[in-house]
């Protein structure tokens, strides 16, 4: 049989192994779907005992591995006949890091510059790192927020984020090491944790089905990038592939929604009004952060396909099947 152009990229990617730590995540688990779907073999680790609940539906086309990121022995072992390496594991939150830094330094940051290390002994090659687009610029000079902005942040998270982007170029530039880093927005969607104190969206609408309170820091004028998760994902995956002239893209929509409109939202998709309290602002939270999307959109030849209401509901619909008892 004729081999075509895409058959033969695609029988590339099929002898390409990827790991994902923390692929047993809300964005892990979407990203592993994506890379099966284009054909990549994929391992996913992530805690020892974690909940598979994430991952159940890809449980038979997957590698799974247990362990712990912050064990050298563990990310070692992870890495024989790797290719591709997808860092997703963090172990504070932009809200609790502050808490204890040095935590979040031992546990975050010397354990990504390990794996740094023994990607480049081991000749992978491309580390992929998700960092967060809504804490690394701290207060915004400006919106929608460009690449180049200062990075002023005002957590430890966010300090970490920065500091591990910044070996990374510093592990390119002296060792040769591919990497690419996303600075992603807000994503949202399907098998977000909604008690966590991370991600709104999903908080928001767990809370609404179910009929309960929902408490808001401040008067809901704060303005938020929301993405949704499968647009989101795509980038990642294409960063394998792509040759790009950045190493470093802000990942959202690029349109800016204020917590008040994402109510709204979700009260005309679900029909019903939300009982909403509002409580004193966090200081952390900046007032408005929308990212300048145009370097993403460009070199990645891609645009989010679902804006915030399409997205809110098909989250809905998820999170609606998951409080209906069985
Ligand atoms: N969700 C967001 O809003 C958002 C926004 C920007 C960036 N990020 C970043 O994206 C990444 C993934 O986020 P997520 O929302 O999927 O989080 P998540 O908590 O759903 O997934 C992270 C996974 O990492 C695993 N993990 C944590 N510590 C580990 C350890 N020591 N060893 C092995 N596994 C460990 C957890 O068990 C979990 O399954 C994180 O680095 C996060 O900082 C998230």
């Amino acid at each position: 049989m004729q081999q075509t152009e895409g058959s033969r990229h695609t029988s590339l990617k099929e002898n390409k192994n990827c790991i994902i730590y923390g692929g047993g995540g809300f964005i892990g688990s979407h990203l592993a779907e994506e890379l099966l779907n284009s054909g990549y073999n994929v391992t996913i680790f992530d805690k020892l005992n974690f909940s598979k609940l994430n991952i159940l539906h890809l449980a038979k086309k997957v590698n799974i591995i247990e362990g712990d990121f912050n064990n050298e022995v563990d990310i070692k072992n992870s890495l024989k006949g790797i290719n591709f390496v997808f860092h997703l594991v963090s172990s504070t939150l932009p809200g609790n890091s502050n808490d204890n830094p040095i935590y979040d330094i031992e546990s975050n940051l010397v354990s990504s510059l390990r794996l740094f290390d023994d990607c480049i002994k081991l000749n992978i090659e491309k580390v992929i790192f998700v960092s967060s687009g809504g804490t690394v610029y701290g207060i915004p000079e400006y919106t929608p927020i460009k690449e180049s902005h200062p990075r002023r942040p005002l957590v430890s998270y966010a300090i970490i984020k920065n500091t591990i982007e910044d070996y990374l170029y510093l592990f390119y530039k002296n060792y040769g090491l591919n990497y690419t880093s996303f600075r992603l927005s807000n994503p949202y969607g399907e098998r977000q944790n909604p008690f966590s104190n991370q991600g709104v969206i999903a908080v928001m609408i767990n809370k609404h089905l179910k009929d309960e309170k929902i408490e808001i820091w401040g008067d809901g004028s704060v303005i938020r990038d929301f993405i949704y998760i499968k647009d989101a994902v795509k980038p990642l995956v294409n960063a394998l592939s792509i040759k790009t002239k950045n190493n470093i893209f802000n990942l959202g929509s690029g349109k800016g929604y204020s917590l008040n409109q994402v109510i709204n939202v979700i009260e005309n998709v679900s029909e019903k009004k939300m009982n909403v309290e509002y409580k004193e602002a966090r200081k952390i939270d900046v007032p408005e952060n929308v990212l300048d999307i145009e370097n993403i959109k460009s070199e990645f030849n891609w645009m989010p396909e679902h804006d915030l209401p399409n997205g809110i509901s098909k989250s809905i619909e998820y999170y609606r099947k998951l409080t209906i008892p069985i």
